[in-house]
């Protein structure tokens, strides 16, 4: 909740406590994981009152061609260059490859970023695929029933053949984790390759009505139901 206030990192609210610095109600906490009441608990630090800052959720369709990150060293454009206007530092939930184009969630909800992001939490994610060749039943049978990565097999998918054109299949995939580029290393691992990657859905958001390097703000009933998921 201090991170929250605007107030300063996590790290920073972690050494102000073991510092004695801050206090719940007028009393000093001493352990991180102290439970706070945004609704009813006064937080201090050094005595003066932290206001909450006002959570935000922004559902942003990016570009391929954009990092997922606050600043690139190599000067690239990066997913904040399109949130001018979010007044808040929201940090991205998760992230997209710099060629993958599509649906980015943003939050100062830590709480529900790291859910979100956790291993444990299966939300869905949705992507529609073009593969670099044709791809048989048996190649999409092997997406959907798991592949064996470096880091593990993954788990079973949901995979849904679009068309077929010319040398190429559009597919569509839906994924309950999220590992680094898991999407290119699995169709890497039946033998194809990515061309073309747009996530359209992570849970019950979709890019439905957001236009390309365009942001929205979630609505309270996506936000209550992506928690409710956690
Ligand atoms: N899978 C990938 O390979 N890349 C992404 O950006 C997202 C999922």
């Amino acid at each position: 909740m201090i991170s929250q206030s605007g107030a300063g990192s996590r790290t920073d609210a972690r050494k102000w406590i073991a510092a004695g610095r801050v206090a719940v109600n007028g009393v000093v906490v001493r352990t991180p994981d102290h439970w706070v009441d945004p609704a009813r608990d006064r937080l201090t630090l050094d005595g003066r009152a932290l206001e909450q800052e006002e959570r935000v959720y922004v559902a942003l369709y990016k570009p391929r061609g954009y990092v997922t990150t606050y600043k690139d060293p190599d000067g690239r454009p990066t997913v904040y260059d399109l949130l001018s206007g979010v007044r808040q530092f929201v940090g991205t939930v998760g992230r997209l490859d710099l060629d993958t184009s599509g649906l980015l969630l943003l939050t100062n909800d830590h709480g529900l970023a790291d859910r979100l992001t956790s291993p444990e939490h299966h939300v869905e994610k949705e992507y529609l695929v073009k593969a670099a060749h044709l791809l048989t039943d048996e190649q999409l049978n092997q997406l959907r029933s798991g592949v064996t990565l470096d880091d593990g097999p993954t788990r079973p998918a949901k995979v849904k053949r679009l068309r077929d054109s010319g040398k190429y299949t559009h597919f569509e995939i839906t994924l309950a984790e999220g590992r680094n580029r898991q999407v290119r290393r699995m169709v890497e691992a039946v033998g194809s390759k990515v061309l073309k990657l747009v996530r359209v859905r992570v849970g019950v958001v979709t890019l439905e009505g957001l236009e390309i390097g365009k942001y929205r703000l979630l609505s309270a009933n996506e936000v209550r139901t992506l928690n409710k998921k956690s």
